[in-house]
Formats: structure tokens, sequence, C-alpha cells
């Protein structure tokens, strides 16, 4: 399941992180990658506990934490400190797969990687190529969202970004550990949701909505871990 969530920065927050990222200290993305992904890995990337993206990397989770979409399709119980990559010209990261644990540096807090986000930071008529491709059951699927957007999809996808072909690409990647570590559940959770936030749009005060509203939470006690 690939989830667009829109607009999670703003504007003028897009402006404030250009501006930041612009003197921020980059590093060879190779340093943070594992031995497979070194292979096929070619950008720069922030360092880790780097104070620029711990800065900016608490204005999205802030922002996320407000969103009602996102948590909707996350139910998220611990989300990695965000990080921050670029892309220039010739510049690409192969087909990989994210490790399924994933350290927080600096504290004793492991994250599994049950979804993935990518938040893109540059317009996307300000480069081409640059396009996560991520494969899921119907092949590979070709991602390019305006500056602000997001997408989230499974921790499990092999994916990759081609090869920037003009210009540069900027974005924010992170993981996300669930409350709810089985997809199939946390779809069938998303999808409950949204039919119930429909029915009480469509039809306020229909007497079968506070027994699907049940129906979900005792789901996600059954399905959920805190
Ligand atoms: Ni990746």
């Amino acid at each position: 399941m690939l989830i667009q969530i829109p607009k999670v920065l703003s504007a003028d927050e897009i402006e404030h992180f250009r501006q930041q990222l612009k003197l921020a200290n980059w590093d060879d993305g190779r340093h943070s990658a594992g031995y497979l992904s070194r292979r096929v890995k070619d950008n720069a990337q922030l360092p880790d506990r780097d104070p620029v993206a711990e800065s900016l990397g608490e204005i999205i989770l802030a922002s996320l934490d407000r969103n009602a979409l996102f948590t909707s399709a996350a139910l998220p119980l611990k989300i990695v400190p965000p990080l921050f990559n670029r892309y220039e010209v010739t510049q690409t990261y192969g087909p990989h797969i994210d490790g399924a644990i994933r350290p927080v540096t600096g504290t004793p807090c492991r994250v599994r990687t049950d979804l993935s986000a990518t938040l893109f930071l540059s317009d996307p008529a300000e480069y081409d190529g640059g396009e996560l491709m991520i494969q899921d059951t119907y092949g590979e699927r070709s991602i390019k969202l305006s500056a602000g957007d997001m997408v989230l999809y499974p921790g499990t996808s092999v994916h990759r970004v081609s090869p920037v072909t003009r210009g540069v690409r900027l974005a924010s990647f992170f993981w996300i550990q669930s409350m709810v570590r089985d997809l199939a559940h946390r779809t069938t959770l998303f999808q409950l949701d949204n039919a119930i936030q429909s029915i009480a749009r469509d039809v306020p005060g229909h007497t079968g909505l506070v027994e699907l509203a049940g129906v979900y939470h005792n789901l996600l006690r059954d399905w959920g871990d805190t």
C-alpha cells in the first residue's frame, strides 16, 4: 500500500528548509550505507545527529503529529529522527531494501522499519530524473511529488532512486514502527477508518457508526502493540 500525504510542510517551511540545507554539512551517503547498499548508493546525506537535520526533523515530526491521514495510515509507535539527502546530476541509488531494525544514534532505542517515508523538498520542475521507484505487486511504481508532499510505503519494498539528469533533488526520509506490525492488518484498519469517516461525513448520527467505531477499536486492541 502506497499512501500519499499531501502538504506535510507549508511553502514557508519549505523555503526555511532549503535555506538551512544550503548551508548544511553534507556528507557522502555511502558512509551510512550497509554492505550491499554501499555498492549502489551515490548521494549526499546529512550525518546522524547533525544539528540542522535535528531541528528540521522536529518540524516534520510536529507536523505529522497533527496529521490525521498519517496517523490513520501509519498508526505510528516510534519514528526514526528524519534524515536528509541530496542528489545532483548523475547521482542515483540503485535497488535496495532498507534495514529491518534501525538504531537511533546516541540512544538505546531501536525502531522496526514497518513503513518508509520520503518527503520531497524540491519541486518536480526543478529537476529531471530522481523518481523514487518502488516495487510492489503491480510492478514498479514511479513517485515524484510536489515539494512538501510525502509518500509512505511498506518497509518490505525493494526501491531505488533513478539518476538525476538535471538540477538537484532534496528530500527527507525516515522510518516508522507501527503499533500494528502486520501490513494486511494495518491496511484493513486504514480502510475501515476511511469508511467510518466517510459515513460520519455523509450520514452524521447514523446508528451504525458507534458499532463500527467499536469494531475498529476492538481490532486495534487485538492487533496493536504499545
Ligand atoms: Ni532506501
